[in-house]
């Protein structure tokens, strides 16, 4: 994505809001140049709508339909039309727990981004972090990377490695995972403001400026 400026950004999450956070406190503080328009939930009780509110920034939950993996095709409708009533430019999932394709994407055609907490495409899906530990890697991460119609497969953007202790529990290791996330997500985003993130095919490279 080349567009540069600063940017509008729609936030889905269906957690606690701790990438939005981060995401919102980088940008107030002027490291990224971009400004969260609207923050949208399919829980209506999550914590990411209350940060949003603390904040000052529009958070309205949106009920997701009938399905619990995926948004209907009428909840499908009112989450595009809220983000493009909110002018969105950038579309930053942060720990939204439904699978987005068909109409969503083709609305926000490679406008569209997401965190994963592993090193893809190693553990996509649920509990990457689990994945790891179960599987005995020795590092794992944080991935940020444009939303296709696959999980957790569109083009990497970012990836910070984290080491995987030999004492550590899901809840240890997910915390480090954390850690990077909020690292990375803000960076990722100042970058693709700047307009530096060029997609070419599978791969995103960087264009200094
Ligand atoms: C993060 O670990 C992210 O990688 C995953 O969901 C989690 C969201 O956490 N997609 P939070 O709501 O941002 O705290």
């Amino acid at each position: 994505m080349a567009k540069s400026g600063s940017l509008r950004l729609g936030v889905l999450g269906s957690g606690r809001g701790s990438n939005f956070a981060a995401i919102a406190e980088a940008a107030s503080r002027g490291d990224v140049a971009a400004e969260v328009a609207a923050v949208i939930s399919d829980v209506e009780n999550a914590g990411i709508l209350q940060h949003a509110n603390q904040l000052g920034i529009p958070g309205r939950f949106i009920d997701p339909g009938k399905y619990r993996t995926k948004l209907d095709e009428g909840a499908e409708q009112a989450y595009i039309t809220a983000l493009q009533s909110a002018q969105v430019d950038l579309v930053v999932l942060a720990g939204f727990m439904r699978i987005l394709k068909g109409d969503f994407l083709r609305s926000f055609e490679g406008r569209v981004i997401n965190i994963h907490p592993s090193l893809l495409p190693s553990f996509p899906g649920l509990k990457a972090w689990k994945q790891a530990l179960d599987y005995g890697v020795k590092h794992t991460g944080a991935t940020v990377h444009f939303v296709d119609q696959g999980i957790d497969s569109g083009a990497i953007i970012a990836q910070e490695t984290v080491p995987v202790l030999d004492e550590d529990t899901p809840e240890t290791l997910l915390e480090r995972i954390h850690g990077a996330e909020h690292r990375i997500y803000p960076a990722s985003i100042a970058a693709i403001a700047r307009g530096e993130v060029i997609l070419k095919g599978r791969r995103t490279v960087r264009r200094v400026s």
